[in-house]
């Protein structure tokens, strides 16, 4: 251990990641790198029809293959429970119930196993596999107008509204009325989904990748209706997972195999089956009305959002909440409309309903202050709500213009010419955008074990996840702090459900639930050894649980806010677009880690480049499959896409957490798409609606 370097005030200085020397070195090692002895593959078979029933596995020849072991599908699988609340209080997506019955609700359902005693072995098995299915027609068309759409809750309700919407919008001085949309867009992490799954000593031990090991635990042990004491699920090294990385097929495969060999089985997704069975965001058309008087003050304000979710399950990609909080108008109405399709369920993807939302409505804001004649930002200004325009609450804390002034500051907004097409270096038109962003703050319940240890240092249990966010790392910062010791003397361990009930590394709510859990603990911690009855060498622990403290917050709007800008050049004969730089400025609460920090919000900002210009996956109404399932078919943002970013924050803390902290998981995408679309308009003068604006679109 080195020597202590600061003994108080670690939260707000720069430290690189706890574990960075482990991965450069490749050290650290991530679930599928785990060795284990008498190790099987497991390798998913999916299915190739689009709807319909399974008539028969052709199981026979592929168990005569080299090393096959077994075939589990809907003929030969263990029964599951699926009839189950979750520990996020939803039930599941009964997708998981894997193997359960003949039914095939969409093209790339899982259908079968093939375990063998290497993954090559297993691989070439799955690929001979023959499956006979019995087609029905399916129905993949996602389309503006559809009479079957409905609307659905999911974790808000589906329709706001107040006022007289029809009439302010009649007697509003300028209106706009567009239809906004975003393709499918996949989460790609960089670590393919693995697990494997081994029974030891009595106890269901699965090492995965995730982003909650005691969600991915609860869920298993609902499933196969194990004691929760039994089950034991660890992820220490996590390679991104965007919203993807909770319970999916590939765990309760390796669950299944491994208690019927009764060998510890590992599953591995391939980057293409992560397009099946990995959840996804789904394409939205919203509809955005807005009406106002003739210095920009809104009267009306209305978006709608139609969002596609599976046969099996409902999932509701909420692009119209991020209205509830950013503006207010005499009228208005939000809705969130979703259509049953022949595809797989999406689930959460970077910050789900506030990027695609932020998208149609930001541009539509753009688009009112062209009108208007008015400044983007001064037109935001104007119509700065007091209080949550739905919600009726106060805002916690609402830093938004703050992040405007600064931004705008920095970036050099005032020399900006309104007027769209004036610019130009060489063959490029050059062009500026804005728009605001804001993504919630919550805390989930977590708890905590701290260990005071003899020799003076002291050791963090939290069943916390770092999907690569420096989780870890800010931890530690926290836990310093709070213990009112160094960051050296403390090691922080995570990603073990043996650890207890955690929040998830979601909805922007992981640092901040964790941190709080372990600041509770850390003041028991110091009163227990200022009471001076020493450390046995066994240390003392103390455990915490904020169940109790996160339910007594008050009722409030809680957000954090940022401000985007984009510059971008377009290229007049070829249609391409290049980002040349952005800036973001955010009012996200106390910023625990400024290097990890910036990473997190530059990071989301690159994923709204990929937003803004290339992520779509595409999908064929023929077969009801992907086309271009892969890194090179679906584009995402390279190093050579990323121009100049800067990311900074203003001092925003929560009022109401320990730390102060608000979150900063997701909000770096908020808004990101459209800054860059309002600049393409500003450097072109030609809006795009459609997302991702590609050189197609451009000419
Ligand atoms: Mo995030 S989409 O809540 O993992």
């Amino acid at each position: 251990m080195t020597a202590p370097t600061a003994l108080r005030g670690a939260v707000g200085t720069a430290h690189a990641r706890v574990e960075g020397r482990d991965k450069v070195t490749g050290a650290a090692r991530y679930a599928a790198e785990i060795p284990f002895a008498e190790l099987a593959h497991g390798w998913l078979v999916l299915s190739t029809a689009a709807r319909g029933r399974i008539r028969s596995v052709e199981a026979g020849p592929v168990l005569d293959m080299p090393g096959v072991l077994t075939v589990l599908h809907h003929g030969t699988a263990p029964r599951v429970d699926s009839e189950y609340i979750g520990m996020l209080g939803v039930p599941p997506d009964p997708s998981v119930a894997l193997f359960q019955n003949d039914r095939v609700p969409h093209a790339g359902w899982p259908v079968a196993l093939v375990v063998a005693e290497t993954s090559e072995q297993a691989r070439e098995a799955a690929e001979a596999l023959v499956v006979h299915y019995e087609e029905e027609p399916h129905d993949i068309g996602f389309d503006a107008g559809r009479t079957d759409a409905y609307p659905v809750d999911g974790h808000m309700p589906a329709v706001t509204e107040k006022g007289d919407l029809a009439a302010r919008l009649a007697e509003s001085a300028v209106v706009v009325d567009a239809e906004y949309t975003t393709p499918e867009e996949h989460h790609n992490p960089m670590e393919p989904h693995a697990a494997t799954a081994r029974w030891d000593g009595g106890r269901l031990d699965v090492v995965d990748s995730n982003q909650g090991s005691t969600w991915v635990a609860d869920e298993l042990c609902k499933l196969f209706s194990l004691d929760p004491a039994s089950v034991r699920v660890r992820s220490e090294h996590v390679g991104g997972g965007f919203g993807s990385k909770g319970v999916r097929a590939h765990q309760v495969a390796a669950v299944m195999a491994s208690t019927l060999l009764q060998r510890p089985v590992r599953v591995v997704l391939t980057r293409r089956q992560m397009f099946s069975l990995a959840g996804y965001r789904s394409p939205t058309i919203q509809r955005v009305r807005l009406g106002a008087d003739p210095d920009g003050r809104l009267r009306a304000l209305e978006h709608e959002s139609l969002s596609l979710t599976s046969t099996v399950y409902e999932f509701v990609e909420p692009s119209a909440g991020v209205a509830r909080a950013m503006y207010d108008a005499d009228a208005h109405r939000t809705a969130n409309q979703v259509v049953r399709l022949d595809v797989p369920t999406p689930t959460w993807m970077r910050a789900p309903g506030e990027a695609p939302g932020s998208f149609a409505l930001e541009s539509a804001l753009d688009e009112l202050a062209e009108k208007c004649r008015i400044d983007p930002i001064a037109l935001r200004v104007r119509n700065e709500p007091g209080t949550g325009p739905v919600s009726g609450l106060p805002f916690s804390s609402r830093n938004l213009v703050a992040c405007f002034e600064e931004g705008a500051r920095r970036f050099g907004w005032a020399d900006r010419d309104p007027r769209p097409g004036m610019r130009r270096d060489g063959r490029w038109l050059l062009g500026t955008g804005t728009a605001a962003a804001s993504f919630p703050a919550g805390a989930g319940p977590s708890t905590a074990a701290l260990t005071a240890e003899a020799d003076g240092s002291f050791t963090v249990r939290i069943a916390a996840s770092d999907i690569g966010t420096g989780a870890r790392t800010a931890l530690t910062l926290i836990a310093a702090d709070a213990l009112e010791t160094a960051p050296e003397r403390v090691r922080v361990r995570i990603g073990d459900s043996d650890f207890g009930p955690a929040m998830i590394a979601g909805g922007s709510m992981g640092t901040r639930s964790w941190a709080w859990a372990i600041t509770v603990a850390a003041g028991e911690l110091r009163e227990r050894l200022a009471a001076g009855n020493g450390i046995p060498p066994e240390g003392v622990t103390v455990r915490s649980d904020t169940t109790a403290a996160i339910g007594a917050l008050a009722q409030k709007e809680r957000h954090s806010f940022g401000a985007q800008f984009a510059e971008v050049a377009v290229d007049a004969g070829t249609g391409e677009v290049r980002v040349r730089r952005m800036l973001g400025i955010f009012a996200a609460g106390r910023i625990v880690n400024p290097l990890t920090a910036r990473g997190q919000l530059v990071g989301g900002m690159t994923w709204g480049i990929s937003m803004a210009l290339h992520e779509e996956a595409v999908r064929d109404r023929v077969s009801g499959g992907h086309v271009g399932a892969d890194l090179a078919g679906y584009h995402v943002a390279s190093h050579a896409d990323v121009p100049h970013i800067e990311a900074d924050w203003i001092d925003d803390p929560d009022p109401d957490d320990p730390v102060g902290i608000k979150g900063i998981g997701e909000i770096g995408i908020v808004g990101a798409a459209a800054a860059i679309a309002n600049a393409v308009r500003h450097a072109t003068g030609v809006r795009h609606r459609s997302l991702p604006i590609r050189p197609d679109r451009v000419l």
